[in-house]
């Protein structure tokens, strides 16, 4: 069996797969099912200080297409297939202090998988930059192997909080700085994709000390409007606001986002999220330069914590690097960032070829080519 094992801001972990911050890392015990079923490691859900209250109703549902015709809604029916995730999720509705201990027995229990603990303040002042060091302090006592600094999330109750830090660059500088004086563990960003320009975020991040970037949180979105009720799909007495969007529709879209990063700071570390339900999936992170990858949706859809999945992902990594000789995710990290140019870098026919934008052939989506005068 191929090696799985890497190490990633210089901790070892027995594969480069890990559960995202999200419900499947919500108590310890889907944690310990997490463990017990292969995942690396776990970034527990977001912790806080502030009490949290979620929305009335469900957090979460699944968009899905049908197989066969152009509907989609969160209706689940026959004949249809996952398409994304929609949440309005805040961070873990339990305080600290219910997570303290319980992180440190399970770290005790499994020493060689890896607990990497997600945490969440606001910003804007130094009581709140205080609040950023005690959650890291905590989690660093209960053995956490690593911090994960969520300015990320889409949809919070305060607006100085989650992706409002993340789309400001000075915070996110003036936040890593402070975790990283109190933390003797490695700190990841987990930044938001919804900015002009994550680079700007990232160097502000990695100036601040930041030993790893990850991306991607869920894409700011609505709920689809049911044409027969006249009502979004999800909302409270008829009220909804914007949420997040994850799974499969946000794989190429986190893509882009990672190659942006992983072409800029190349030599900087990067985990890769947004998408992944199998190894090809979880391959496109690594090819652009990822030495770990995280999954939300797909685990939360098997048994909430993926065995399937990470089955899935163990098997499918052992197997691909057995058929092309790899002895480690080294070997091929990284090889197909370059591959990544601007638009005007890419070849174009010469004039003979070239028939005025038209193909001889009709193309998908695209009508036979009209030939002038003919
Ligand atoms: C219901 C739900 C709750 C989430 N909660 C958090 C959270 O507390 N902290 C966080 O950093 N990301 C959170 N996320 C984002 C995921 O960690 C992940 O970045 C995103 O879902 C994209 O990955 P996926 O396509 O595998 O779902 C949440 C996602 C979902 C669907």
């Amino acid at each position: 069996m191929a090696d799985l094992s890497t190490t990633f801001t210089g901790i070892r972990f027995e594969n480069p797969f890990l559960l995202a911050s999200a419900p499947p890392t919500e108590s310890d015990a889907n944690i310990i099912r997490a463990f017990e079923a292969g995942w690396g490691g776990v970034v527990t859900k977001t912790i806080g200080l502030h009490p949290v209250v979620n929305v009335k109703g469900p957090k979460t549902k699944f968009l899905r297409s049908e197989d066969q015709g152009s509907r989609i809604s969160m209706t689940k029916r026959p004949g249809t297939t996952v398409m994304a995730s929609w949440n309005w999720e805040l961070i873990s509705d339990k305080p600290l202090e219910w997570w303290l201990g319980k992180l440190a027995a399970i770290k005790k229990a499994y020493p060689k998988h890896i607990i990497v603990g997600s945490i969440m303040a606001g910003s804007g002042n130094d009581k709140e930059l205080g609040n950023w060091q005690t959650l890291a302090k905590a989690l660093q006592n209960e053995g956490a192997d690593a911090l994960e600094l969520n300015f990320s999330c889409p949809h919070m109750d305060r607006v100085d909080m989650g992706s409002n830090v993340g789309k400001d660059k000075v915070l996110c500088s003036v936040v890593t700085q402070a975790v990283k004086q109190v933390s003797k563990i490695p700190v990841w960003v987990k930044l938001t994709p919804a900015t002009a320009n994550i680079i700007e975020e990232a160097e502000a991040c990695f100036r601040g000390g930041a030993d790893a970037v990850v991306s991607s949180n869920t894409f700011p979105s609505l709920p689809v409007i049911d044409p027969a009720t006249l009502e979004f799909e999800m909302n409270v007495d008829g009220y909804v606001s914007s949420g997040g969007l994850g799974g499969p529709a946000i794989l190429p879209l986190s893509l882009a986002k990672m190659s942006q990063l992983t072409k800029e700071f190349p030599d900087k570390e990067f985990s890769g999220v947004g998408g992944i339900a199998n190894f090809d999936h979880a391959l496109n992170y690594f090819l652009l330069g990822c030495g770990t990858v995280q999954v939300c949706t797909a685990a939360m859809l098997d048994h909430a914590i993926g065995p399937n999945v990470i089955k899935t992902l163990t098997e499918g990594m052992a197997a691909f690097m057995d058929t092309r000789g790899f002895k480690s995710l080294e070997d091929f990290r990284s090889t197909r960032r370059d591959r990544i140019v601007p638009h005007s870098q890419i070849k174009r026919p010469d004039t003979r070829e070239y028939h005025g934008g038209y193909e001889d052939e009709a193309v998908e989506g695209y009508a036979a080519a009209e030939r002038v005068g003919v």
